[in-house]
């Protein structure tokens, strides 16, 4: 919407710019004359700033990215990126050497070599999200990893567990936890029924007792949470299922037959069980402007199209009744007029620096005739070259021209 409001101003300025120049000459003009001529470019400006004023755009990464990852997952992630850059660089090797045996020794010196290690670090932590923990840990590591390099390691050894379990100690072997890496209590083979894990396994938190995976509930995961069946069970491993979504409290099985009671929102039948109930039926549920939108257990109240006063569904085409300054042009409400809203906004805009304008002339012409008429003189140009430029292009002016026949005005 601002384009034409851009342009309005300044293709006159533009358009002035020479002839002000001269006139700057011819007039020899103070100081405090230069000081009125600014303020009036301010005021052409001003209308400016308020359409440029928008709201801040904020980066919705920002706030999802900082998840806090676990200093454990933290060495992994670095231990994990670390064993990558050693694949990247295992056939890497100084450059140069012509024969083969030259080549295959440089091979060599460059598996255990400073700059491997350096070429592994330049690429540490690069890939994927997380990159600022992974950074955070690769620098509290550094030192273990200088060392581990130093003793010509065998690559296929642990890193993970030399780094992250012996060093850093921030992990721990499987199924133990803790500060001192206790063993997670029973069975290490069925851990929490199988239906969880305890907690802190593998990491240097937690107390050990079961984390119990969703549905699963008890000291040892060993009972269905409400809202849950027991769907199967042998001796080695017992299922819960969710139960339907029309029940409430508990079921026996998994279809809305066999609910304990029903959700709000649904009502009990005895040959069907719960059934959801369609709200939309009553027709005062939503406003006026709203259409109704049933869903299960539920319903929404959305609003109709702006095109419409009253509506059935969402579009321009569901419309009972047409909204004001629209029309029924078959299946559809059509606006009479598109773009009236933007152009009296931008209308009004213009007609404030006009405004402006007028004023600053007024407060100029009792302290200098000549001058100020000269400034009038521009002032009036600078309207009329605005109001020109919006009329060619279509935009309400002062006088509204859209709809007066422009040849016919030039024949006669
Ligand atoms: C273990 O930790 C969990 C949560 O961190 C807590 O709810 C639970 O009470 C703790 N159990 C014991 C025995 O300390």
């Amino acid at each position: 919407m601002c384009s034409c409001l851009l342009c309005a101003l300044y293709s006159p300025v533009l358009c002035f710019e020479n002839t002000l120049g001269s006139i700057k000459d011819w007039v020899n003009m103070g100081s405090r004359t230069k000081n009125v001529l600014n303020m009036l470019f301010a005021l052409m400006i001003l209308p400016l700033a308020y359409c440029s004023v928008q709201p801040p755009v904020v980066n919705p990464d920002i706030l999802t990215q900082s998840k806090n990852l676990g200093e454990c997952q933290a060495c992994k992630l670095f231990v994990d990126s670390f064993k990558k850059g050693l694949e990247r660089t295992a056939r890497g090797k100084y450059e140069g050497g012509d024969a083969a045996w030259e080549e295959e020794k440089l091979k060599l010196s460059y598996k255990r070599s400073e700059m491997r290690l350096i070429d592994i670090q330049e690429g540490l932590c690069k890939e994927g999200k997380n990159s600022i923990q992974c950074h955070h840990m690769a620098e509290k590591a550094e030192e273990f990893i200088e060392t581990w390099w130093a003793q010509d390691p065998d690559e296929s050894a642990d890193l993970y567990n030399f780094i992250c379990i012996e060093k850093m100690q921030v992990c721990c072997p499987k199924h133990h936890f803790g500060k001192d890496c206790t063993p997670c209590p029973g069975d290490h083979d069925k851990l929490c029924s199988g239906n969880g894990k305890c907690r802190g396994d593998g990491t240097r938190k937690g107390n050990g007792t079961c984390l119990c995976d969703i549905g699963y509930t008890g000291d040892n995961c060993d009972q269905c949470m409400t809202g849950y069946y027991l769907s199967y069970k042998d001796d080695t491993k017992m299922l819960c299922s969710p139960c339907h979504v029309s029940c409430m409290g508990g079921c026996r099985a998994g279809s809305q037959k066999d609910c304990v009671a029903c959700k709000p929102g649904f009502t009990f039948d005895s040959d069907e069980g719960c059934l959801d109930i369609n709200e939309c039926d009553d027709v005062n549920k939503c406003s006026k402007d709203q259409f109704c939108l049933n869903s299960i257990g539920s319903f929404t109240c959305m609003s109709c199209d702006k095109s419409c006063d009253t509506c059935h569904g969402d579009g321009p085409d569901m419309c009972r009744k047409c909204a004001k300054g629209y029309s029924k042009k078959g299946e559809f409400c059509i606006a009479d007029r598109e773009d009236e809203d933007q152009s009296e906004k931008l209308t009004t805009t213009r007609y404030m620096t006009y405004v402006g304008l007028l004023i600053a002339t007024g407060i100029l012409l009792p302290r200098s005739t000549s001058l100020g008429s000269i400034v009038g003189a521009m002032v009036l140009s600078y309207i009329l070259g605005a109001e020109y430029y919006c009329m060619i292009n279509g935009h309400t002016g002062l006088v509204d021209l859209r709809h007066f026949d422009l040849a016919r005005m030039f024949h006669t």
